[in-house]
């Protein structure tokens, strides 16, 4: 997916992967990370996703990263969100109490502006690159990840061949082969979803399963 992609989905608000309420297995889930109060958390590919709201409201720190400049400011207009903005050479830094987004390509972040997270959060990230590229994120991820910091991830698996994406399938199998080097992976839950996305329906994909998993950064 090259940046122009989403600039333009954006600016058409083509932004189906949107969720208009949190997301329940964040909300299930996030017990799982054993966060302390504060704690900072890593938003990768981030949107105007009202997840980071809810972190937030839980009390933990928000350090999102999201390319498209519109997609911020249509979620600091929403929020109502009073914040500063800064930049340098290759982001805009947007900061507001519990809130730091920083716009602009994920692929060009050092391991120093994510040396304070306690945890991170892949919710339509991993899932949102084809094949060649999702191997550069996932090791761009490890990179960045520090050692011992724990994440959840949201992934999609579904025939590649019946529908094309994004969303792109990623399977256990592929979460194997390519991050079990760098993460101890756990599975917290698979469900088939497929009655609850018309997409995939009309498309006749004969199957749609959401898992959760949790990672851990190895050392
Ligand atoms: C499928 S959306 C998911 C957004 C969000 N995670 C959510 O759950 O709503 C993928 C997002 O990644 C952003 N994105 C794509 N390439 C990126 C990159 N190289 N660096 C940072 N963000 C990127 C897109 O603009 C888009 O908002």
């Amino acid at each position: 997916m090259q940046p122009s992609f989403w600039h333009d989905k954006w600016q058409q608000q083509q932004i189906g992967f949107h969720q208009q309420s949190i997301n329940p297995y964040l909300i299930k889930f996030l017990p799982q990370l054993s966060l302390s109060a504060n704690a900072q958390i890593f938003v990768p590919l981030c949107g105007k996703s009202l997840d980071m709201h809810y972190l937030t409201e839980q009390g933990y720190q928000v350090l999102g990263c999201e390319l498209d400049a519109s997609a911020i400011a249509q979620y600091l207009q929403e929020q109502q969100q009073q914040y500063t903005h800064s930049s340098d050479t290759d982001f805009n830094y947007f900061d507001a109490p519990q809130l730091h987004l920083v716009q602009g390509d994920f692929f060009k972040l050092q391991p120093q502006q994510l040396s304070r997270i306690n945890g991170f959060y892949d919710r339509a990230a991993l899932i949102a690159w084809p094949d060649e590229m999702r191997s550069q994120y996932a090791q761009k991820l490890a990179q960045l990840i520090p050692a011992g910091i724990s994440g959840l991830l949201v992934t999609l698996d579904y025939p590649q061949a019946e529908l094309s994406g994004p969303p792109f399938a990623v399977s256990d199998a592929w979460l194997q082969q390519h991050m079990a080097t760098d993460f101890e992976i756990e599975l917290l839950q698979s469900l088939d979803v497929l009655a609850e996305n018309p997409r995939f329906v009309k498309k006749q994909v004969s199957w749609l399963n959401e898992s959760v998993y949790l990672l851990r950064r190895k050392a």
